[in-house]
C-alpha cells in the first residue's frame, strides 16, 4: 500500500490528477476485450476524439493480458513474473510534457524516492525502423545520458520500443527500464546488458514510458497524432518486488497473504516441490483476474470476455485439483484474503464481494463436478483404448469438454500402464486453435458500424 501511495502521492507532487482505476471490461471498445494497458481509457484523448479533464493523470490501472495483442497466459505460474490481472501504475501527459520530464521524473522517482540502485537499471531506447520509415530516438537517448552510462542505454527494436495498443490505435516510440535483480556476485562475473529483454527470469522490465506521436491505421499506416503525449506503465507487482529484494513476484506482500491462505487450506507447503509450486501461483493470480472482473461486472460465460473468466477460473480449480488436493470449492475463500490486501486501493472488492464470493463458489463446484466426470470419461477411453494407446481425440474431448490437460491425462494414463497420442491430441488441439480464433476475431476497422443496414430519416420538423 505504500509502495502505491507513494507513486500517485510523487505525480501529485508533479501536477497530476490522481484518478481511479477505470473497470477491466470495457464495454464501449470493439478492439478490447479486456483492458490490457492503463492507457486504454484515455486513447479517445490520444486521438484527439475527447479532450482530457486534466493535462496530467497518475493512477493505478486494473489490466488483464489474457487475449488479443497482449496475451500472457500461458506463462503465468510456470515462471515467476508474469500475471493475468496485474495492477499498471501510470502517468500521463496530455499535450502537456513530454520525453524530458517523463525520463527526469521516471528516474528520480525509481532512484531518489524508491531508493533503487542505479548500478542495477538499464535503459533501452527505439533503434528505429525502416518499414514504418522511422529514425532512431537520439532524442531520448540524449536525455538519459544525463542519468546512465551509454554502456547501460541499450537501442531496442520496434518489438520492444514501439508501443503499439492493437493492430490500430494510438502508438509511439518507447524507452523501458528494465532492472537485474540476480544476486551481486552474478552481476560482477557477468554484466546484464545482454541479458536484457532477454526473458531472464531475474533480469525484468519494470516501467515503460511511450512517447504517443502516431495513430495506426486499419491499412496499416502510421498517421502523427493532433498533439504529442505521454503514456507511461510501471508494473506494480515486478515494482514491489525490486523494492524487496525478492526473486520472484509471488515471495513479495503482494501475494503472500494467498500462499499463505492457501497452505492454511490444503495442509502443502510453499517452496518445497515445482510442481505443486506452480499450483500455488497460478491460483494466486487467478483469483486477482477472477474476482476483479466479476466485481466490474463481468460475469463467467460460455462466450466472449465471459468465456475468457470462466476458462481462467478453471485452470486454477484443476491445478488445485491435481496438485494441491481440493476436492471442494477453495477459490472462493480468497475473496476475503483480497478483500483485505487490495480492498483501500479498490473499494469495489468490499462493494461487490458478497456476489464475487458467490459466484465463484457456484463456478467451482459446477467445474469440480465435471472434473470428476471426466475422470469417469476417461476410465471408459482406457477401456476402449486400442494397443493400450488413447486417442487424441479422447483426449482432446477430455481436455476441451472437461478441462483435463494433456499431462493429467498423460500422467492417469501411465499410472495404468498405457500412453496418449500426442500426434493426434496436437491435430485437435490445432484445428480448435483455428476455430477459436475465427470465433473471436474481433473488429479492428477504423470504423465501427453501429446498426447495419438502416437508414436516417430526419424527423425534426413533424
Ligand atoms: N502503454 C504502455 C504499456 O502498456 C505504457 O503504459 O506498456
Amino acid at each position: 500500500s505504500e509502495i502505491r501511495s507513494t507513486f500517485l502521492d510523487f505525480f501529485q507532487s508533479k501536477g497530476h490528477a490522481i484518478v481511479p482505476s477505470a473497470p477491466l471490461v470495457m464495454k464501449d471498445d470493439p478492439t478490447l476485450m479486456f483492458t490490457n494497458a492503463g492507457m486504454n481509457p484515455f486513447k479517445d484523448v490520444f486521438i484527439g476524439a475527447r479532450p482530457a479533464t486534466h493535462a496530467r493523470i497518475a493512477d493505478t490501472q486494473k489490466c488483464l493480458r489474457v487475449s488479443g495483442k497482449h496475451n500472457d497466459l500461458e506463462e503465468v505460474g510456470i515462471d515467476t513474473y508474469h500475471h493475468t490481472l496485474f495492477e499498471m501504475l501510470g502517468n500521463w501527459s496530455f499535450g502537456d510534457y513530454f520525453k524530458q520530464e517523463a525520463i527526469d521524473w521516471a528516474w528520480e522517482l525509481l532512484t531518489e524516492v524508491y531508493g533503487l540502485n542505479p548500478e542495477q537499471l538499464y535503459v533501452t531506447v527505439f533503434g528505429g525502423d525502416a518499414g514504418d520509415g522511422l529514425a532512431a530516438d537520439d532524442e531520448a537517448r540524449g536525455m538519459w545520458g544525463k542519468h546512465v552510462a551509454a554502456d547501460r542505454i541499450l537501442d531496442g527494436s520496434k518489438k520492444d520500443n514501439f508501443w503499439e495498443m492493437g493492430e490500430t490505435g494510438p502508438c509511439g516510440p518507447c524507452s523501458e527500464i528494465h532492472m537485474d535483480l540476480r544476486p551481486a556476485a552474478e552481476r560482477s562475473a557477468q554484466p546484464g546488458a545482454a541479458l536484457v529483454n532477454a526473458d531472464h527470469p531475474q533480469v525484468i522490465e519494470i516501467w515503460n514510458l511511450v512517447f504517443m506521436q502516431f495513430q495506426r491505421k486499419a491499412d496499416g499506416s502510421l498517421v502523427p497524432l493532433p498533439a504529442q503525449h505521454v503514456d507511461t506503465g510501471m508494473g506494480f507487482e515486478r515494482l514491489v518486488r525490486a523494492i524487496e529484494g525478492k526473486s520472484s513476484n509471488y515471495d513479495t506482500d503482494v501475494f503472500k497473504p494467498y500462499l499463505d491462505k492457501l497452505s492454511q487450506l490444503s495442509g502443502r507447503i510453499y517452496g518445497q516441490e515445482e510442481r505443486i509450486d506452480i499450483a500455488f501461483r497460478v491460483i494466486a493470480d487467478h483469483i486477482r483476474a477472477v474476482a476483479f472482473a466479476i466485481a466490474d461486472g463481468q460475469l463467467p460465460a460460455s462466450g466472449g470476455a465471459g468465456y475468457v473468466i470462466r476458462r481462467i477460473l478453471r485452470r486454477a480449480v484443476r491445478y488445485g485439483y491435481s496438485d494441491l488436493g481440493f476436492r471442494d470449492p477453495f477459490m472462493t475463500h480468497l475473496v476475503p484474503v483480497m478483500q483485505e490486501a487490495m480492498g483501500e486501493a479498490f473499494p469495489e472488492l468490499h462493494q461487490q464481494g458478497a456476489l464475487v464470493a458467490q459466484v465463484i463458489a457456484e463456478e467451482e463446484s459446477a467445474f469440480l463436478r465435471t472434473l470428476e466426470s471426466g475422470l469417469k470419461r476417461l476410465d471408459a477411453a482406457m477401456g476402449e483404448a486400442k494397443d493400450g494407446v488413447v486417442s487424441g481425440a479422447r483426449a482432446f474431448e477430455l481436455y476441451d469438454t472437461f478441462g483435463f490437460p494433456l499431462d493429467l491425462t498423460a500422467l492417469i494414463c501411465r499410472e495404468n500402464g498405457m500412453s496418449v497420442d500426442d500426434a493426434g491430441f496436437g491435430e485437435e488441439m490445432a484445428q480448435q486453435k483455428a476455430r477459436s480464433r475465427a470465433a473471436s476475431a474481433q473488429k479492428v476497422g477504423d470504423w465501427v458500424e453501429l446498426a447495419q443496414g438502416q437508414s436516417d430519416r430526419f424527423i425534426g420538423y413533424t
